[in-house]
C-alpha cells in the first residue's frame, strides 16, 4: 500500500477522517469503516470523470465492491432543482434501504449535489466523497457544506452534512487541465493566508511542484490545507463566526463568478485570486496590513503565471455593478457587508464595512 496521510475533522459523533494519497482510490474499502455492514452501495460519478478513469470504475471499483452506477452531466447546471429530483428518483428507483451508501466520484458541484441528496433520502443516507479536483480535494468535499442553486442565487438551497469518510488521490488529478490545478491551488493559497504564514512560506519554494502535480509537494499542500479547514469546521461547523475565515477572497471573487454567470469564462479559483488581490489591497488601504503583504501575493502569483487583475481576464464590471452584488452576499448583516480581510500574511480579520463610499471609491479605482 501506497504511503498514507490522515487528518480528522472532530464533530463528536460526525467525526470523520480524510484520508490522502497517491493512489488510495484503488482500495477504497481499506477506508470506509465498517463497510461490510452497508446493505448496498450506488457510485455517482459524471460522464467526465467516467470517461477519463475508466480503470477506476472498470477494474478497482469491480474487483472491490458491488455497486450500482448513476452517470450525471458535467457542469454546474446539475445543481438544481431538477437534478436533486433526478439523482434522488434514481436512488430511490434502486430499492435502497437506510443502510445504503453513497460514493461520490467528482468535483465540487457533483458533491454538493450528492451531499444533499444524501441528507434528503430516506432522512439521510451515508456517504463518502471521493473528489477528483483539486479544488473539491482541499475544500468542497471537507467541512460538509452540500447545496444547489436556486434562480435567486448560488448555494442558496442546501443542508450540512458530513460525508463519513474523505478518499483524497493525488492520482486522480492527472486528467486535469493545468488551468483546474491552477484555480484549485486558489483555495490552497487561501489557507496560508488565513492561517499560517509559513505554509505561505513553504508554497513560495514549493508552489510550482504542487502546480505540477510532484506527487509528495502535493500531498503535503492537500494535508496542510484539510487540515487547516477541518480545524476551522471542527469548531464552527455551521458558520456562525470563525468559519466566515474561509471566505477570504470570495466576497470579491463570488461577484465575478456571478457577473459572469458561472461560465468557463472564469473558473472559481481565477476569481478567487483576483478577490484574494482586492481583499489585500483593501486591507491596504483601511491601514490594517502593510504593502508588503500585497507584494509578497502578486509575485508568487506572477512566479507561477497566474493573473489575479480582472482586466487580464477581459472581463469588465461597473464599480456600481460590484457593489450592488456584494450586498447580495450572504454575510451582508442590516445591510452592512462583511468582509474577510488580512493584517498579515496567517493574520485574518473579519470587518463589517462602515464607510460604504470608501469601498465605492475603491471599487471605482480598481474597475477603471
Ligand atoms: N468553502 C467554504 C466552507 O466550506 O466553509
Amino acid at each position: 500500500m501506497s504511503k498514507l496521510d490522515i487528518c480528522k475533522v472532530s464533530l463528536g459523533i460526525n467525526s470523520y477522517k480524510i484520508f490522502i494519497g497517491k493512489d488510495i482510490h484503488r482500495s477504497i474499502t481499506n477506508y470506509i469503516s465498517n463497510y461490510k455492514t452497508y446493505s448496498s452501495t450506488i457510485v455517482i460519478s459524471d460522464k467526465n470523470i467516467y470517461e477519463k478513469n475508466s480503470l477506476l470504475f472498470k477494474k478497482y471499483l469491480k474487483k472491490e465492491i458491488e455497486f450500482e452506477l448513476i452517470i450525471l452531466p458535467q457542469g454546474e447546471k446539475i445543481k438544481s432543482f431538477k437534478y436533486l429530483e433526478f439523482i434522488i428518483e434514481k436512488i430511490l428507483k434502486l430499492e435502497i434501504d437506510r443502510d445504503t451508501l453513497l460514493i461520490c466520484i467528482g468535483g465540487g458541484v457533483l458533491g454538493d449535489l450528492v451531499g444533499l441528496a444524501s441528507s434528503l433520502v430516506l432522512r439521510g443516507l451515508d456517504f463518502i466523497q471521493i473528489p477528483s479536483t483539486l479544488l473539491a480535494q482541499v475544500d468542497s468535499s471537507v467541512g460538509g457544506k452540500t447545496g444547489i442553486n436556486s434562480k435567486y442565487g448560488k448555494n442558496l438551497v442546501g443542508s450540512f452534512k458530513q460525508p463519513k469518510s474523505v478518499i483524497i488521490s493525488t492520482d486522480i488529478l492527472k486528467t486535469l487541465k493545468k488551468r483546474d490545478i491552477k484555480s484549485g491551488y486558489a483555495e490552497i493559497l487561501k489557507y496560508s493566508f488565513i492561517n499560517d504564514k509559513k505554509f505561505f512560506n513553504w508554497l513560495v519554494s514549493n508552489g510550482k511542484k504542487v502546480i505540477s502535480l510532484n506527487t509528495e509537494s502535493c500531498i503535503y499542500a492537500i494535508k496542510k490545507s484539510c487540515t487547516i479547514k477541518s480545524k476551522i469546521v471542527s469548531k464552527d461547523e455551521k458558520e456562525k463566526g470563525m468559519r466566515e475565515l474561509l471566505n477570504f477572497g470570495h466576497t470579491f471573487g463570488h461577484v465575478i463568478e456571478s457577473v459572469t454567470g458561472y461560465k468557463d469564462k472564469i473558473k472559481h479559483g481565477e476569481a478567487i485570486f483576483i478577490g484574494m488581490y482586492l481583499a489585500i489591497k483593501f486591507s491596504i488601504l483601511l491601514k490594517i496590513c502593510k504593502k508588503d503583504v500585497l507584494e509578497k501575493y502578486s509575485c508568487h502569483l506572477k512566479n507561477l503565471k497566474i493573473n489575479h487583475k480582472l482586466s487580464s481576464y477581459n472581463i469588465k464590471i461597473s464599480p456600481e455593478r460590484f457593489l450592488q452584488h456584494m450586498k447580495f452576499d450572504k454575510k451582508v448583516k442590516n445591510s452592512k457587508i462583511k468582509l474577510i480581510l488580512i493584517k498579515d500574511i496567517g493574520v485574518p480579520v473579519r470587518l463589517f464595512v462602515e464607510d460604504e463610499k470608501l469601498l465605492s471609491n475603491f471599487l471605482k479605482n480598481e474597475l477603471k
